[in-house]
């Protein structure tokens, strides 16, 4: 199939994206890509391309905006329940951080989820993989952390596989089984943290064999904050990860900074969320890595906070900057990257075409993924998005609504 006559086809050709080199979108005006079995065979001006391929079947986009689907690398995407009561609670002037002290927050989702079963967890999923979809994620990362005991944790990792395997939106599975302490270790997180290093994580590792043997493994992410893991503890988890072969991510300075970030470059994670409260110390060992700097900012906005991730502070040191929605129900109920993108321009202070690199090939690299997915060139896979707009700079301009018309997953038509 030839997609022709796009008024800006953004290509975001090239790679991931550092520091100021951020923002290239590789835009082809009037532009068409070439599509056989689901991957991009040559992108270019219409013209050319329709004298090349004569008899290709068309589809005339009629001056509108064509990318790449959106990578969304960051999303707590398996849970049961919802937290409405305690947004108002925090409306109310509690604060996150106190409902989780008083017993509430994650360990309240966790007892919604815990006793669900895998087509329960899945049911529940769907309509936000769904949502995430008409809003133009074509692939994401989707993360478990709402068991906090190995039997649930693996049942949201095999949700997490077979939603995958529904082809709707790719997923990239992440292992958050140290996402808070559990009621049965209140006040004992040296316990919860002996209980995933020793027993948690080899039995992640042997169900993956006998699961999904053959699959690139799942990332193990920990949350390392004040009241969750310490920096000590979540070391031991990650090191423990990481001589299992696992690739790593960590939660890091969302509300305290307390050198996450710095481990995460040191263990070679290949992402490193939130980085609120990140010093110029972690920011400068981000950016000698090659650790993706995960920037959330419905999580601030879902707070009700002002303070957000010092993106231009991160690029001015050369780093990786990448977006995400952290979906989650406690801070951050967000299935819309566009709507990312919006909040990154005004509150991260980057462009539109930064925001939107930070979107795609930025963020496919922070799950692993630029090879095949992020960008529209030779290779790649045909995930794309016609936007109802003839300008990219309508994204983040334009917001709260959707401009994403049309989604092609792997060559297919799944969103018209
Ligand atoms: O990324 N910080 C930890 N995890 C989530 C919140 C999860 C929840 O409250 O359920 C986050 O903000
Ligand atoms: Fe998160």
């Amino acid at each position: 199939m030839l997609i022709h006559s796009a008024s800006q086809l953004l290509t975001l050709a090239g790679g991931p994206q550092r520091g100021q080199n951020l923002g290239k979108l590789g835009i082809i005006p009037d532009g068409a890509v070439l599509i056989r079995d689901g991957l991009v065979v040559e992108t270019g001006p219409s013209a050319d391309l329709l004298a090349r391929y004569p008899e290709e079947e068309c589809c005339n986009v009629k001056g509108q905006v064509v990318l790449p689907g959106f990578v969304d690398p960051h999303t707590h995407l398996i849970f049961m329940g919802n937290r409405s009561f305690e947004f108002e609670m925090r409306l109310e002037g509690k604060s996150y951080m106190e409902i989780m002290e008083a017993g509430g927050g994650i360990v309240n989702t966790v007892r919604m989820t815990r006793s669900a079963s895998v087509a329960e967890l899945k049911a529940a999923a769907l309509p936000r993989v769904q949502g995430m979809l008409k809003h133009g994620t074509t692939s994401a990362e989707a993360k478990t952390g709402y068991g906090l005991e190995s039997r649930s944790e693996l049942n949201q990792l095999q949700a997490i596989l077979e939603l995958d395997s529904e082809g709707i939106v790719e997923l990239a599975p992440t292992y958050l089984g140290a996402h808070a302490i559990p009621p049965e270790y209140k006040d004992d997180a040296e316990g919860y943290t002996r209980e995933v290093v020793e027993q948690m994580l080899p039995e992640l590792d042997a169900w993956w064999e006998q699961h999904a043997t053959g699959r690139t493994k799942p990332f193990v992410d920990v949350f390392c904050e004040t009241g969750a893991f310490s920096l000590e503890q979540s070391r031991r988890i990650l090191e423990k990860a990481k001589s299992l072969s696992f690739p790593l991510k960590i939660h890091a300075d969302e509300f305290d900074n307390l050198g996450g970030a710095a481990l995460a470059a040191e263990l070679g994670a290949a992402s490193a969320d939130h980085l609120v409260r990140t010093s110029a110390l972690d920011i400068s060992a981000l950016a000698q890595s090659n650790t993706v700097a995960v920037a959330l900012p419905p999580t601030p906005f879902g707070l009700g906070h002002s303070e957000y991730t010092p993106a231009r502070a991160i690029l001015e040191a050369n780093g990786l900057l990448a977006i995400a929605s952290d979906l989650n129900p406690g801070t951050a109920w967000c299935e819309n990257m566009q709507f990312v993108i919006a909040l990154s321009c005004r509150y991260l202070k980057i462009s539109v075409a930064q925001a939107i690199v930070c979107a795609t090939i930025n963020s496919a690299a922070a799950i692993g993924r630029a090879d095949r997915v992020g960008s529209l060139e030779p290779g790649k896979q045909a995930d794309l998005l016609v936007l109802s707009v003839d300008d990219y700079r309508n994204l983040g301009y334009q917001f709260g609504g959707n401009l994403v018309q049309k989604v092609m997953k792997r060559g297919v038509w799944v969103v018209e």
